[in-house]
């Protein structure tokens, strides 16, 4: 295990005080790897752990990477527990479900992705087919669906009870907790919602996999923010933005506040990071650290000028290294390299009070 020199990553990545105000101890990455080389690998955000058993249960097969990892994620889509993602998923402010996802194949060099897509709860299944079967790349909302059903998909309510229970306590205590804004300038404070706020809830899966022949692939699949502005498209869908792969260099992707990766083109930098050289772990927290900089809006600042909410990314790079970071402590992200499924704490800029 190789831990990478502190002072020279903070150097070569120009990092600020703000950066730089975090422990020693707490910054320091290890050069996380792959044991066996050429082995399948796979990672993914916390709720992921089906997911990454049948990834990798199809990769010891021989399965394509992509086939991998959308298979995976369909069980996550699938189950009615999980209210960020697929059937089950959280609803936008009219209680309608909505769902967004994307695909990237690495050997293809292609991509595609669905937003704003209702009644369908595999939209990763969607996105692939929108990449298989369309001259396109993002095909969204009341097109999605239909394009959908032409495929033979079956419309069904996505909305469960538990789901459906959340929007109503949310509707019945809605008071400031929406996205709609009053006019307001960037310097002002307390206007619109904390994101952090049990109201506020987002969460989304996104799975990178790297097979047995080399090659890499990627998905990201989300209901969106919670109580979201009906036709609100996030990150997930947005190659660059949730997802991205290259099959020379690596596959990255982010669960959290899409707006901020959005406006970040969070995982295409990562992948571009790692092709400089750094390692998935260091792509990942200059990630983090970019949104963190380029942010100017007062009303996502704490009073340390800390943005307000939270987003985490995942990466692999084509030697099998994983690794990722958020921006506030705390939390895991999921591995599989062929012995179980493992928890790893995230690097993180920020500590949590
Ligand atoms: N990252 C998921 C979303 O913001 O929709």
């Amino acid at each position: 295990m190789r831990f990478i020199n502190r002072r020279a990553f903070l150097k070569t990545t120009a990092a600020t005080a703000a950066f730089a105000a975090v422990p020693l101890k707490e910054t320091l990455f290890p050069q996380r790897s792959n044991p066996q080389a050429h082995n399948p690998i796979a990672i993914a955000s916390g709720n992921g752990p089906k997911a990454l058993e049948k990834a990798m249960e199809l990769m010891r097969q021989g399965s394509d990477a992509l086939d991998a990892v959308v298979a995976g994620v369909n069980i996550v889509e699938d189950d009615p527990e999980d209210t960020s993602v697929g059937y089950g998923g959280l609803p936008n402010e009219d209680g309608i479900v909505e769902l967004d996802a994307a695909v990237m194949h690495g050997p293809s060099y292609r991509g595609g992705g669905v937003a704003a897509l209702r009644n369908i709860k595999n939209p990763s299944r969607v996105a692939r087919l929108v990449m298989e079967r369309s001259k396109h790349v993002l095909i969204v909302g009341e097109g999605a669906l239909r394009f959908a059903k032409a495929h033979g998909f079956q419309e069904e309510n996505l909305l469960t009870d538990k789901a459906r229970e959340a929007w109503l306590k949310w509707k019945e205590n809605l008071s400031t907790q929406d996205d709609w804004l009053p006019p307001h300038t960037i310097d002002d404070r307390g206007v619109g919602s904390m994101y952090r706020d049990y109201f506020r809830y987002y969460g989304t899966i996104h799975c990178s996999a790297l097979d047995q022949n080399g090659n890499l692939s990627c998905v990201t699949t989300t209901a969106g923010l919670a109580f979201k502005i009906p036709g609100r498209v996030g990150d997930s869908p947005i190659l660059g933005a949730g997802l991205y792969c290259d099959n020379e260099v690596g596959s990255a992707g982010s669960t959290g506040l899409g707006e901020a990766n959005l406006l970040n083109c969070s995982s295409v930098m990562i992948v571009e990071w790692m092709r400089q050289g750094k390692s998935p772990d260091e792509a990942c927290l200059l990630a983090c650290k970019r949104i963190n900089d380029r942010c100017r809006e007062k009303r996502l600042q704490d009073e340390e000028g800390r943005v307000n909410f939270d987003v985490k990314f995942y990466a692999i790079n084509k030697k099998g290294q994983y690794g990722g970071a958020s921006i506030w402590s705390g939390g895991e992200y999921l591995i599989h390299d062929g012995a179980g499924v493992r928890k790893v704490e995230f690097p993180y800029l920020f500590r949590r009070k």
